[in-house]
């Protein structure tokens, strides 16, 4: 029998259309959902939408309708974006489907039961937005009471209310997250669930509302609904038949191998969701990933900024692999990254135009000129086959090792060396010299079959990131239809690719984007949206005779800090610094770079050795500024070719708009001391 995988992202609230952001977890939930069927598994992916709670009522209101006449045109157009974005789930839970109504119904009837949710009164904070419970100390500021997760107000709610007893599975709980470590990743956000949260004590948790009645009804006392939250949590389980009559799903799933979510609701996910599974006896997930946010240059995508991307719109213009393969590629899944339009038209333009797409068309160009389209056999074996072979041979490995621990930057990081050493490969072998004579036709064969073989490797390999070029590239190389020769196996083994297929030119895989229309596109698509959250703000200023605060309906909270820039990273441990290795270095040469006005090359004597440096500091600085300079070179930097330079590190600066100053030391400093 296969193993088994099931993945959960969270589910969605229908309150307004999806941003790229949300789009984000989802892509990468089927990068890996993809990956692990590659590799055999029988996956199960879930994804959902969170129909019920305050926030949804009030939001269907304001539009005069009713929550599922407002719901489910938004469920719809999400559905769509998943389509689009070939998103592979197996199932689309909706928190108000029958099938799931029930099973929250008896999980809370059960806990009930069992004395683990009694009757009380509850008296404090309420976050609509954000569906929360804060206590007055939590939430008290100088501003008056605002919630400490998203930074709007929230309401005072004096009611009568069922409670879970947390507090009875705390213990319990810290153990089992100490003695799991994978059970919460990453690494800092298990230290801050445990430290913040676990450590200081929990509170009974309230678990119904009864001033509002878009909800599951409490099974014994329908004037109450349940907590928004508990009913959303259990999707992860009622969308497997638990409590069912038909539950071999459940039987066969569960436990869940990973929920993905942002870590803005991995609390509810580390704490709420694993005591809750404690109390019904049900095994626990065996980890819960919290990912970062996907920023705009000025904070965190908001309605109210105006600054969200409909990822529809980029879709629809770039296609679903080069969205789906920015997001992956340019953000470290764990941290926050950022999403500005000059970086993603230019992944496009280098990684997907340039490298890949351009590689493809070359070889194939070169194939049907030279053996009349047949890829020819290898005739002969050397360097620089051998080295570009073995890394061909490892690169599967990698990519392996780095999807397991959702590092889907890294894994694509890989790939793509493979495709630039391909791309060398045909620098170094000159091919269309070998075609000059007959002589060389035999290592002219040689090199059309290992570029050939190179670029099937590559597009095996991309599959999990990418839907539509995998196929497209087989269909030019010949064998689209060959199981064996695009198996995920395949991958591990040079020499997949059959001698005698036929290949044929298409169309490019990637056009190549010109760079100002693009970006004046992006800019455009966005104005609809800066003019409508203007034009929101000047209606609530004028309702409230003040600056408006709270934006209730928006499904996304701004950072609580507004002080805190935006390219501000997430916090890591001394380990983390440790592994960069920064040294003194002296610059003994400096000279404009012959192909591009704002890079300088340096020459560095780091004492024990001399280190080429490519630097984008001509604006900045001269040649002669530069020579005798103690500069600070991050010394264990991965080298790479800067517009054909070798770069051999990296020196640092400090930036900020249009100003630069390098960080330099003392002349006194010997090259090569460490800094600290
Ligand atoms: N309905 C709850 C989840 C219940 S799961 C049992 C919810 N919904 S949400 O629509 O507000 O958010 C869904 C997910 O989108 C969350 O994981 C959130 O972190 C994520 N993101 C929202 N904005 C995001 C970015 N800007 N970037 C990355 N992820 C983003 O919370």
């Amino acid at each position: 029998m296969k193993p088994t995988y099931y993945i959960t992202t969270p589910i969605y609230y229908p309150s307004n259309k999806l941003h790229i952001g949300n789009a984000y977890t989802t892509i990468a939930c089927d990068a890996m959902a993809r990956f692990k069927r590659l590799q055999g598994y029988d996956v199960y992916y879930l994804t959902g939408t969170d129909e019920h709670g305050q926030k949804l009522q009030e939001r269907a209101a304001e539009d005069g309708k009713q929550p599922l006449e407002f719901i489910d045109p938004v469920v719809d157009w999400i559905k769509d974006l998943w389509n689009k974005l070939d998103i592979s789930y197996d199932d689309f839970i909706r928190t108000t489907q029958p099938r799931h109504k029930d099973v929250v119904q008896k999980v809370f009837q059960r806990l009930l039961d069992q004395g683990d949710i009694y009757l009380g009164e509850y008296e404090g904070y309420y976050c609509v937005p954000d569906e929360a419970f804060w206590t007055e100390t939590q939430c008290k500021t100088d501003k008056g009471y605002i919630c400490p997760d998203c930074g709007r107000e929230v309401k005072k709610v004096k009611e009568k209310n069922y409670f879970f007893r947390m507090s009875k599975y705390q213990d319990r709980l810290l153990q089992h997250i100490e003695a799991n470590p994978e059970f919460i990743q990453p690494e800092s956000r298990r230290n801050e669930m445990i430290n913040n949260f676990l450590k200081p004590g929990l509170q009974d948790l309230s678990v119904s509302r009864s001033t509002f009645d878009w909800g599951i009804k409490v099974p014994s006392d329908p004037e109450h609904v349940i907590y928004v939250w508990i009913d959303a949590l259990t999707n992860y389980i009622s969308a497997l038949g638990y409590l069912s009559d038909d539950d071999s799903k459940y039987r066969r799933f569960w436990p869940a191998n990973i929920h993905m979510v942002g870590k803005d609701i991995l609390r509810f996910h580390t704490i709420y969701w694993p005591i809750l599974l404690m109390a019904l006896d049900v095994p626990l997930p065996k980890q819960i990933f919290g990912h970062g946010w996907l920023l705009m240059p000025d904070g965190k995508m908001s309605k109210s900024k105006g600054n969200v991307i409909d990822p529809k719109l980029l879709i629809d213009r770039y296609g679903s692999d080069g969205v789906r393969y920015f997001l992956l590629r340019e953000i470290n899944f764990g941290q926050d990254g950022i999403f500005t339009p000059e970086s993603f038209v230019q992944r496009l333009n280098y990684d997907l135009a340039n490298d890949i797409g351009n590689l493809l068309s070359r070889t194939a160009t070169m194939i049907e000129k030279y053996f009349d389209g047949v890829v020819p056999a290898a005739e002969d074996a050397g360097e620089p086959d051998d080295s570009l072979i073995s890394l061909a041979q490892k690169t599967k490995g990698l990519v392996e090792e780095h999807m397991e621990e959702m590092r889907f930057s890294n894994a694509l990081a890989h790939i793509w060396e493979l495709v630039g050493r391909t791309n060398k490969y045909i620098d170094e072998t000159m091919p269309w010299n070998l075609a000059k004579s007959e002589e060389t036709k035999g290592r002219l064969a040689t090199v059309m079959y290992n570029l050939a073989e190179s670029i099937r490797i590559s597009s095996v390999l991309i599959q999990p990131f990418m839907t539509k070029a995998p196929a497209k590239i087989w269909d030019q190389l010949g064998i689209l239809g060959n199981a064996e020769a695009t198996s995920w196996e395949s991958a591990g083994v040079w020499g997949g690719l059959p001698a005698g297929s036929t290949v044929s030119r298409k169309e490019l895989l990637f056009p190549r984007l010109d760079v100002q229309a693009e970006l004046a596109f992006i800019d455009e698509s966005t104005a609809e949206a800066r003019r409508q959250a203007e034009e929101n703000k000047k209606k609530q200023d004028a309702l409230k005779g003040e600056p408006a605060v709270s934006e209730t309906t928006a499904n996304q909270p701004e950072a609580t800090q507004a002080e805190k820039p935006a390219d501000a990273k997430d916090e890591i441990g001394i380990d983390d610094f440790g592994k960069v290795e920064l040294r003194v270095a002296q610059v003994v040469e400096c000279a404009k770079h012959p192909n591009a006005d704002k890079l300088l090359i340096l020459q560095l004597d780091l004492g024990y050795e001399k280190r080429q440096v490519v630097s984008g500091i001509a604006k900045y600085y001269t040649p002669e500024d530069m020579v005798g300079k103690k500069v600070i070179l991050v010394a264990n930097l991965k080298p790479v070719k800067l517009r054909g330079e070798m770069s051999q590190g990296m020196i640092l600066a400090a930036s900020a708009g249009d100003q630069l100053t390098l960080a330099t030391v003392d002349e006194g400093m010997p090259n090569g001391a460490i800094v600290k």
